[in-house]
């Protein structure tokens, strides 16, 4: 019998993207990208304030099938969405609703606002990522159009500037004030590899990615995500109030350019205690994510896992990110013989939690989680483990 090879889930979505590429626009795609989401492992809401973190890109993504058309068009389509648009090209684009296509339109105008000259595309995307549950779908989508249009218009811009102005787009065309941390993880991931990002002067190293006899799975709450932006940028405003008051004592630039020894010391000039809240978290994470990265290295995933539990406290209690969904995933780890670790992942108020588990206990682990957060929430979580991947990619196009 002739064996057929396995086809990768690269290449059953890029065929089955091709195909309906072919149905909405009558031709072939001329490329095929795509572009993961990424976890943190920890350091959490750092990233605008100046500190370290350390995410890795997953395997779970998005992917893009496009064109170039002769009739000044942007056509989006994406798999997952019954919302198009079709746009003439034109010198800038802004922000119209919240459908899923400014994410891309935001990435097209910043390239046109660099002075690039881009003929029309037609667009298809698909992504298989859980909308809104912090895996950074929207970083997903930013890069891999920044990518695509580098690679289709040889603008040879390099992972790094895609990176910041698919977040200079996130932060002005959508206007969330987030960090570095997702749009540099999704396009500089390395397989196997965690990145230890300096979010102050984008100095990174790659951390490899050894868990001994423990995977990382990915907990999803599944909960609808509400005024999580607005929530959002209103602790990023914070920060920046703790910051000034900081700064009355301390010669710093950021929160986390104070040690947790300056912080003991200065405290009381942030005479505020939500700010001190605030900041005491920021500052306390920082540390912690210094000290993650060596219990990496050396091995010591005891010493990790408490990092991660000690990192949710944080937010839960100093931050005020996390929430009951979250809360119950991470009460029933901590409860369980087999899980060393977890935590929030990502902005938080719902979204996605991470847990180190011993690998022989996976199942059990996933069957009681599953019954014990579906009676205290009311619906089940989505339970899957992370592969830890590469960044921004092209794919080939088969036939
Ligand atoms: C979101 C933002 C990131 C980062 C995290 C929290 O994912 O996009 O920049 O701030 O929240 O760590």
């Amino acid at each position: 019998m002739i064996k057929t090879p396995k086809m990768t889930t690269h290449q059953i979505h890029a065929s089955e993207l091709k195909r309906e590429f072919n149905r909405l626009f009558s031709r072939n795609p001329e490329q095929l990208f795509f572009c993961p989401g990424r976890i943190n492992l920890i350091g959490e809401h750092i990233d605008y304030n100046g500190g370290q973190v350390l995410p890795c890109a997953i395997s779970m993504g998005t992917y893009l099938a496009v064109a170039k058309n002769n009739d000044k068009r942007f056509r989006f389509h994406c798999l997952n969405f019954p919302e198009t648009a079709d746009l003439h090209l034109q010198s800038s684009y802004s922000k119209t609703g919240a459908e899923w296509f400014n994410y891309p339109l935001g990435v097209v105008d910043r390239i046109l606002q660099d002075g690039h000259d881009l003929s029309g595309l037609d667009l298809l995307f698909y992504g298989n990522l859980p909308i809104g549950a912090g895996l950074s779908s929207s970083a997903s989508i930013e890069v891999l159009m920044g990518f695509a249009l580098s690679s289709l218009f040889g603008l040879d811009i390099d992972k790094k500037d895609i990176a910041l102005l698919a977040k200079d787009a996130e932060n002005h065309f959508i206007g969330v004030n987030c960090g570095i941390m997702d749009q540099f993880a999704v396009a500089m991931g390395k397989k196997d590899h965690a990145i230890l990002l300096n979010c102050d002067n984008l100095g990174y190293e790659y951390i490899p990615f050894k868990t001994a006899n423990y995977s990382l799975l990915i907990i999803n709450t599944n909960k609808q995500r509400s005024l999580a932006e607005s929530k959002y940028n209103e602790r990023f405003t914070e920060c920046g109030a703790a910051l000034k008051l900081l700064k009355q004592e301390l010669s710093i630039q950021h929160l986390c350019d104070a040690s947790l020894a300056d912080w003991e010391v200065n405290r009381y000039m942030v005479n505020n205690p939500v700010l001190e809240k605030r900041a005491t978290h920021v500052i306390s994470e920082n540390q912690r994510v210094k000290d993650a990265v060596i219990a990496m290295q050396t091995g010591d995933m005891e010493l990790f896992g408490k990092l991660l539990y000690a990192s949710h406290h944080s937010l839960r209690y100093d931050y005020e990110v996390s929430g009951k969904e979250l809360d119950t995933i991470v009460d029933f780890c901590t409860d369980y013989p087999g899980c060393i670790g977890a935590r929030m992942t990502g902005a938080g108020f719902g979204g996605c939690a991470i847990a180190l588990v011993q690998e022989n206990k996976i199942e059990d682990f996933s069957e009681k989680l599953l019954d014990h957060y579906t009676q205290q929430i009311g619906y089940a979580p989505g339970i899957f483990a992370a592969a830890v991947s590469e960044g921004v990619c092209e794919l080939q196009i088969t036939n």
